[in-house]
């Protein structure tokens, strides 16, 4: 076993929307609001189980996004079990090119770590850090798993959810981080090529398919949630 793969890392569950023809927005990148009253609700559940949201920076700014909780019994439940009242939020990016004015800095109501490089630019240090944990990597890219492995020694982080994108999702796909996949599938089709899948924009193929079982599903509001968790050795 390398050394990677010895650094402990939180579980990581992915949550996302998928029409039916296998898309998780538009081509043109259009904010992912194309499920039930039903299924929104059911984001809200599964932040409230979890340690820690992530999500690129691509997905936070198409869905001008604040990763908070919003549901107060939630929060009490979760201060009942000991907990902060909103999971940590977490935002990566290599780049690190933010627009300071996104939502994300100023909701104030749970603590924001951004994993970023030494590509990020002075100003935007300047002008986030009073507003989230910088943590920067003196590389050209995150090291995801390490990064991962940091958040779970240094913030206690032992779940996580991740709520996209698909850029993301590949890049955790890759590393074989992923431990479980929940998945609304909704009645509509977008079609289009340049539209992104689970694992984004089409790309080359993992270097191995990654199995998984469905392990659960429900049908409601003609939905369907299915939840898949990984399968590492084949059954
Ligand atoms: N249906 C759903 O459930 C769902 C869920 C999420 C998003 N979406 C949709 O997906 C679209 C956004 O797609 P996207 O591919 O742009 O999303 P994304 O993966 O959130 O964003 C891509 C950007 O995030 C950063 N990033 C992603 N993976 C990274 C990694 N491993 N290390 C470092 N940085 C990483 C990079 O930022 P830098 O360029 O700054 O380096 C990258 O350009 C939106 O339309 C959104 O609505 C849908």
């Amino acid at each position: 076993m390398s050394a990677g793969h010895a650094l402990r890392v939180p579980r990581v569950c992915a949550h996302f929307a998928m029409s039916a023809d296998g898309k998780i927005s538009t081509k043109n990148l259009t904010p992912s609001r194309f499920t039930s009253p039903a299924d929104k609700s059911r984001l809200h559940l599964i932040r409230a189980a979890n340690d820690a949201i992530l999500a690129g920076r691509g997905t936070v700014e198409a869905d001008t996004m604040s990763m908070g909780l919003s549901r107060l019994d939630l929060r009490e439940e979760r201060v009942l079990q000991g907990l902060p009242p909103e999971p940590l939020r977490v935002v990566i990016s290599n780049e690190g090119r933010f627009n300071p004015a996104s939502k994300i800095f100023s909701y104030t109501s749970s603590p924001l770590i951004i994993l970023s490089t030494s590509r990020m630019p002075q100003d935007i240090r300047d002008a986030i850090a009073p507003h989230c944990d910088l943590l920067l990597f003196d590389a050209p890219s995150v090291p995801l798993r390490k990064a991962l492995a940091m958040l779970r020694r240094d913030y206690g982080v032992k779940r996580l959810v991740c709520e996209g994108g698909g850029q993301l999702l590949r890049s955790l796909a890759l590393e074989d981080l992923l431990d479980e996949i929940r998945l609304t599938i909704a009645p509509v089709i977008f079609g289009g090529s340049a539209a992104p899948s689970l694992t984004g924009l089409p790309s080359e193929l993992l270097p191995e398919p990654r199995f998984f079982r469905l392990s659960k599903y429900t049908v409601s509001d003609g939905e369907c949630a299915l939840h898949y968790a990984r399968r590492r050795c084949k059954d």
